[in-house]
């Protein structure tokens, strides 16, 4: 099972949108999904028991990690830090760090940042990624955020997501998925590529030392959704 832990320390910054829609795009592709939420708001616990063939988890199932029959589990955390955060990356996978592009979330990626960059310590292969979101257009990132981002020498994925309403109706929706924003339906389905590359990537590399075996779901999914992956592609040129 790939653990996949969403974390920024602040508020809005799309956590639980991406969580739901990053759930809704790997279930789509025949992975078995589960959910956990740490959040005190509990927004994804509310809507748990609509979630169609996604599972809930409870935060002391993780003590049983190692038993859960689920192929991903993602962790949606609150907007502040918590000192579980570093016993949480370090069963993580990947940590991914959504931000919106205003100057002061983007300064505090630092901290999720300093956290993980502690957890790569003793775990050198957990993967992170910042995800950009809510962007007003494809040219909405500016230089000074642009800036920002390479002094923090954080990894940026490609693929943004833009302000649409069909995120906003994500909760009542249960992803975009289940709306006709193909737009949006690209979207999700690029980041989740880029996602299940580096995982890909990093399996390979655990391969390599013989420290676990390969993970052929997910090589399955990347063949399945390559050709969306191309219209994507197209999408963003
Ligand atoms: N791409 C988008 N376009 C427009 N609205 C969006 C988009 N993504 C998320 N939203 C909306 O932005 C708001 C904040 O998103 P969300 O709740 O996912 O953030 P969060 O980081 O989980 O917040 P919190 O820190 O309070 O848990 C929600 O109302 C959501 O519907
Ligand atoms: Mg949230």
């Amino acid at each position: 099972m790939k653990i996949i832990t969403v974390a920024h320390q602040m508020g809005g910054v799309v956590k639980t949108t991406l969580t739901l829609n990053l759930a809704a795009s790997l279930k789509n592709g025949g992975l078995k999904v589960a959910l956990l939420d740490i959040d005190l708001q509990g927004s994804l616990a509310g809507i748990s028991d609509e979630l169609e063939d996604i599972a809930f988890i409870q935060p002391d199932e993780l003590s049983n990690i190692g038993t859960l029959p689920y192929d991903v589990l993602i962790i949606d955390t609150p907007p502040y830090l918590i000192n579980s955060l570093n016993d949480l990356f370090a069963i993580s996978d990947y940590v991914l760090i959504p931000s919106k592009v205003g100057f002061f979330d983007v300064m505090a990626i630092r901290a999720t940042l300093a956290i993980i960059r502690e957890a790569q310590k003793s775990r050198p292969d957990l993967k992170y990624g910042v995800v950009l979101n809510m962007l007003k257009s494809c040219t909405s990132i500016t230089d000074d955020i642009r800036y920002i981002l390479e002094s923090y020498e954080a990894y940026v994925l490609k693929t943004v997501i833009l302000e649409r309403v069909s995120y906003t109706r994500s909760s009542i929706t249960n992803g975009v998925f289940s709306t006709e924003d193909v737009k949006a339906h690209h979207e999700i389905i690029a980041r989740t590529n880029e996602i299940l590359d580096e995982l890909n990537a990093q399996e390979r590399q655990l391969q390599k030392h013989n420290i676990t075996p390969i993970n052929l779901k997910g090589l399955q999914i990347r063949l399945k959704l390559k050709k969306q992956k191309y219209l994507c592609k197209r999408l963003f040129q």
